[in-house]
């Protein structure tokens, strides 16, 4: 089954909107586990309006599936992350005022500096993840990052869906298979769905694990967090 992990990013912006600590986004991340979630994620902004430096430091302890933790690697993300160690980083090229990540990396430009950082994570154990289009020169050149996997960035999947499901995930599947050939691991995310998610997950058959937040936390406010994992977890079956 391809794993879910869930992003608790939005929870984080609810609490913050408050002051104090409902709700509690470690109990979030505790349940979301309990409730079948194989992994927790969080993206700490340099401005802290969601996830704080705090709150990944608290959540780490509580973790017994997989923790990513993804962001800009700004020399103050790549010290958080390594001293954290979490299971998994994504890499993420969005400046620290974007609303969400809207783009993947041009791995052409920016190579050598991925070859670094990805080293340094590397050396600390931490496996790696870059999020990316689906143009196949950036994956080809993501293998030169030596990154352990790509994610691929389905926003672009998710606004076409609706309209033509064939194409709209025609070129992921070409992406993935460049990937998957060339030995890197394929994640997943943005904007997936419990409309999009299923037929996503059965064109690509190798698929590890998508990333899900503003979705499945909104889904959850109608349907319970637990019933909400469920449902998303159901689309996963291969
Ligand atoms: N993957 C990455 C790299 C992201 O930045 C985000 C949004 O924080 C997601 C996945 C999840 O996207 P969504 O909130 O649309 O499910």
């Amino acid at each position: 089954m391809t794993k879910l992990s869930v992003n608790i990013n939005k929870i984080a912006t609810l609490r913050n909107s408050r002051g104090g600590n409902i709700p509690d986004v470690v109990k979030a991340a505790i349940d979301a586990q309990n409730f079948g979630a194989d992994g927790i994620t969080v993206h700490p902004r340099p401005d802290e309006r969601h996830i704080r430096r705090k709150d990944v430091f608290d959540i780490r302890p509580i973790i017994r599936t997989e923790f990513n933790i993804e962001g800009y690697p700004s020399r103050q993300f790549i010290d958080l992350v390594k001293s954290v160690k979490p299971h998994q980083v994504t890499l993420v090229p969005d400046p620290p005022e974007a609303i969400t990540s809207n783009a993947g990396w041009d791995t052409i430009t920016h190579l050598s500096f991925l070859q670094d950082v990805i080293a340094e994570f590397k050396e600390a154990g931490i496996r790696t993840s870059i999020f990316i289009d689906t143009n196949p020169d950036f994956i080809l050149s993501a293998v030169n990052t030596n990154t352990d996997r790509v994610e691929l960035y389905t926003e672009p999947y998710a606004t076409l869906f609706p309209i033509n499901p064939e194409k709209a995930v025609a070129p992921f599947v070409e992406a993935a298979n460049i990937a998957n050939k060339a030995g890197l691991k394929v994640n997943a995310g943005h904007d997936l769905n419990l409309q999009n998610l299923k037929y996503f997950n059965e064109h690509i058959p190798f698929l590890k694990e998508v990333s899900i937040g503003h979705a499945l936390i909104a889904d959850a406010l109608y349907l319970g967090l637990e019933r909400t994992i469920n449902l998303y977890k159901e689309q996963l079956i291969k």
